[in-house]
């Protein structure tokens, strides 16, 4: 249900992908940049109706010239040491971008490193945090089916790739006492 792949966003067949955007939603550089232009100026003129978007919220438009259907923009917390509520506002950027995913009827969802980047999130911390975020929610919520967290880099793929390893050393180790179904 959850895998890690190393590669570029704008290329995936999925429902809907995910943008690392800033609060104007009105593009930048990074997988923003990317991602604007492999849909094209719609993506703009769509994201220039929306008003913006706060840190830890997301937002959905059309994907337009991109094999996706749907991009969710979501913003990013700026790392500032940490003790500004970086670690609530980044898993709610998961929470919500999934939360809006199922509220389309989204069954595949891919990720890239949010705030990783221009950001400056530690990218151990900011994997470690996806992983267990996003499992959490698929145990709660049907109807996504499929997510990918795709690295641009050697680093993201390695700590995505040892975040999930731990994440099943510990379903594999719950599950004799939790039983059947519970994740
Ligand atoms: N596919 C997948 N991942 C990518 C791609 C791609 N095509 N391009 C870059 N990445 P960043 P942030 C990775 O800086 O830290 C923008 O200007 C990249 O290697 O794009 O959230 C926005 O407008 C990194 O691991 O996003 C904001 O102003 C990860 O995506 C600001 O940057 C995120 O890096 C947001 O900063």
């Amino acid at each position: 249900m959850i895998e890690v792949i190393k590669g570029d966003i704008t290329r995936l067949e999925v429902d809907a992908i995910v943008n690392a955007a800033n609060s104007s939603l009105l593009g930048g550089g990074g997988v923003d940049g990317a991602i604007h232009r492999a849909a094209g100026p719609q993506l703009l003129e769509e994201c220039r109706t929306l008003g913006g978007c706060p840190a830890g919220e997301a937002r959905l438009t059309r994907g337009y010239r991109l094999p996706a259907k749907y991009v969710i923009h979501t913003v990013g917390p700026v790392w500032r040491g940490g003790t500004h509520n970086e670690p609530e506002i980044l898993a709610s950027c998961y929470r919500n971008s999934l939360a809006l995913a199922v509220k389309h009827g989204v069954k595949t969802i891919a990720f890239p490193a949010i705030s990783c980047g221009v950001y400056g999130y530690p990218v151990a911390d900011a994997c470690a945090l996806s992983v267990r975020v996003t499992a959490e929610f698929l145990s709660a919520h049907n109807g996504i089916e499929r997510v990918l967290f795709v690295a641009f880099g050697d680093d993201v793929f390695q700590s995505w790739h040892n975040a999930l390893v731990h994440l099943t050393n510990l379903t594999v180790r719950r599950s004799p006492d939790t039983g059947p179904g519970d994740h």
